[in-house]
């Protein structure tokens, strides 16, 4: 055994000795409240305090690996350009922007609901036409904001809303919340609950494609280079996934967090950990739910992703549990499959596992501030 695995050996065993500290310290109040709370003073030109505040309040959309793949340019006080950051594409799973530009709609929503709370009504128009390529023009909507009466907006649900992975109920989505989901989404959903053959075959998929994704060092590498293990790291990214937003919670969770750095993501036992805890999940939940597109243009993928973030914003308040698995979207395996099972017509946009919680978890997964995506 070499030094290093011996000191992780050591200090693994001494972290079971040492039993309910350590797992205390997992439990410990959240390194984004710590960091996120403090509200600092906005110094950006042209952007009023509820300019910077409804940024704030977009920046906590979801996105694949968190990479926020957003920047805002100030035109004009009224006037704002949200474009895809060239250095936050995925380009290994995400090849053609499909996942960046669904979670620039999620952006896109929460920035829609805030300015509406502060104000403001935002017009949203989408100019690009192809999907962003990286010598493209980067910029994907254009907003203009028009002073209007403060709405009552519902804010609670945009700070308190997360992606929950564990201790989904195996429960069927009731009717009523199946019909309020698919009223938010235009239409647009379909629910597969548990135990159907279609719900057993999505969870087949779900985990047939991370195995793929598994094997391929490209995806593993691209994966490792987004996530942040280390509380140093958080606080230096803000961004990307971190032990809590992957929840590997107690005594796993502060082995990680102490002991292990990014070329360890890569490596075989954190990988079959991976597939494991995949396969646990697709077996827990109520089933799943597929959010499709009418097509695949920048406006067809926005609008998706607007229609995914107001019913994730629902799903908070009804104590559901929404668990984005895109593996199966992402391979082109997975895509295979879905085209035979359901034609050429149909395209899914989001592959959602879904289930009743007792308890919704707090956030836990980061942000960077708003000055750092904004671009003058
Ligand atoms: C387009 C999109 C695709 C995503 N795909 C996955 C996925 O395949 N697996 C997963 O665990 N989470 C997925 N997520 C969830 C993100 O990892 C999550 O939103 C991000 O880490 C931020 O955490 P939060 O949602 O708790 O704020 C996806 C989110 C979006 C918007």
């Amino acid at each position: 055994m070499n030094r290093r695995n011996f000191l992780k050996t050591g200090a693994a065993t001494a972290a079971v000795l040492a039993g309910i500290p350590m797992l205390t310290t997992g439990c410990r109040t959240s390194l984004r409240s710590r960091l996120m709370e403090k509200q600092p003073s906005p110094n950006i030109p042209g952007l009023s305090a509820d300019g910077y505040r409804i940024l704030h309040y977009a920046s906590l959309a979801p996105s694949g690996h968190n990479a926020q793949p957003w920047f805002v340019r100030i035109d004009a006080p009224d006037h704002w350009t949200i474009g895809l950051d060239p250095d936050r594409r995925l380009s290994v799973v995400d090849s053609n922007n499909t996942e960046a530009l669904l979670s620039i709609g999620a952006f896109l929503e929460n920035l829609v609901q805030a300015a509406a709370a502060h104000g403001y009504q935002a017009h949203a128009t989408i100019p690009a036409k192809d999907h962003f390529n990286p010598d493209g023009n980067p910029d994907v909507v254009s907003l203009g904001l028009e002073k209007i009466q403060p709405k009552e907006m519902d804010l609670h649900r945009l700070t308190s809303r997360r992606t929950v992975k564990s201790h989904l109920s195996d429960r069927q989505l009731t009717p009523e919340d199946v019909s309020a989901f698919s009223h938010l989404t235009d239409g647009h959903l379909f629910y597969f609950a548990k135990g159907t053959a279609h719900a057993d075959h999505m969870a087949e998929q779900a985990v047939a494609n991370y195995i793929i994704q598994m094997k391929n060092s490209s995806a593993v590498r691209e994966m490792a280079e987004w996530t942040r293990l280390k509380d140093t790291a958080i606080k230096e990214h803000r961004d990307g996934l971190t032990p809590a937003g992957m929840e590997i919670q107690g005594l796993a969770g502060w082995y990680v967090r102490h002991f292990m750095d990014q070329a360890d993501v890569t490596k075989k036992t954190f990988v079959e950990k991976g597939i494991e805890k995949t396969r646990h999940q697709t077996r827990q939940g109520a089933g799943w739910l597929v959010i499709t597109g009418e097509g695949n243009t920048v406006a067809d993928l926005i609008a998706s992703g607007r229609r995914f973030q107001r019913m994730a914003l629902e799903a908070r308040n009804r104590m559901i549990a929404i668990h984005p698995m895109s593996q199966t979207l992402e391979e082109t395996r997975g895509q295979q499959h879905i085209t035979k099972n359901h034609g050429p017509g149909t395209i899914p946009h989001f592959m959602l596992r879904v289930g009743y919680l007792d308890k919704y978890p707090d956030p836990v997964s980061i942000r960077r501030p708003v000055e750092w995506f904004i671009r003058t």
